[in-house]
C-alpha cells in the first residue's frame, strides 16, 4: 500500500516537474521574442510562481523517490547495485543543476532587457534529460542492469 502511494507521488512529482520546466522555457522564450510588450507585466512574479511550483514538484518526486529506494518496496540493494540507477540519479542531479541559473536569473526583478542566451540554452538543455531519465527509471525498476 505504502509502495503504491509513494510510486504515485513520485510519478505525480515527476510529471509536475516536467510541466513546470516546459512552461518556464516556453514563457522565457516567448517573452524574450516579444520583450517590447512587457511594460506593465511583472515577469519575475510569474517566474517565481512557475519555479515555486516546479520546486514543490521536485521535492515531492525526490522525497518519494528516496522513500522508494531506501524505505518501502523493493530492497535498497536492488537499486543501489544497479549502474542504470546510478546513471538515473546522476542525470537527475545534472537536470537539477541546469535549473538553478535560469531560475535565479528569471525570478529576480530586472529592467526589460534581452535575456542572456545561456539562460535559454540551459532551459533547453534540460529537455533531453527529461526524456532519458524516465527511460532509465523504467529499465532499473524492472531490474535491467542489476
Ligand atoms: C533523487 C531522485 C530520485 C530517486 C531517488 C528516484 C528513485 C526511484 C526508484 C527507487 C524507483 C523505483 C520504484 C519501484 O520500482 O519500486 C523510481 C521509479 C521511477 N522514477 Fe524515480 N527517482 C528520482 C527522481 C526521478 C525523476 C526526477 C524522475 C522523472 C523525471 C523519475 C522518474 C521515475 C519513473 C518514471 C519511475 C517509474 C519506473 C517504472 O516503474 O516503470 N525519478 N524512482
Amino acid at each position: 500500500m505504502a509502495e503504491v502511494l509513494f510510486r504515485s507521488l513520485h510519478l505525480l512529482g515527476a510529471l509536475g516537474m516536467a510541466a513546470g520546466i516546459l512552461v518556464a522555457a516556453l514563457a522565457a522564450s516567448s517573452m524574450n521574442a516579444d520583450r517590447d510588450n512587457l511594460d506593465a507585466a511583472d515577469p519575475a512574479a510569474l517566474f517565481r510562481k512557475i519555479y515555486g511550483l516546479t520546486a514543490a514538484a521536485v521535492m515531492l518526486s525526490v522525497g518519494a523517490g528516496l522513500m522508494l529506494w531506501l524505505v518501502v518496496g523493493k530492497p535498497a540493494a536492488f537499486f543501489s547495485n544497479n549502474p542504470v540507477f546510478h546513471a538515473k540519479i546522476a542525470l537527475v542531479l545534472v537536470m537539477l543543476a541546469t535549473l538553478i541559473y535560469p531560475a535565479w536569473y528569471l525570478c529576480r526583478p530586472r529592467p526589460p532587457q534581452p535575456m542572456p542566451a545561456s539562460v535559454l540554452r540551459l532551459q533547453k538543455s534540460t529537455f533531453p534529460l527529461l526524456l532519458i531519465v524516465p527511460v532509465l527509471a523504467y529499465l532499473m525498476a524492472r531490474g535491467i542492469g542489476y
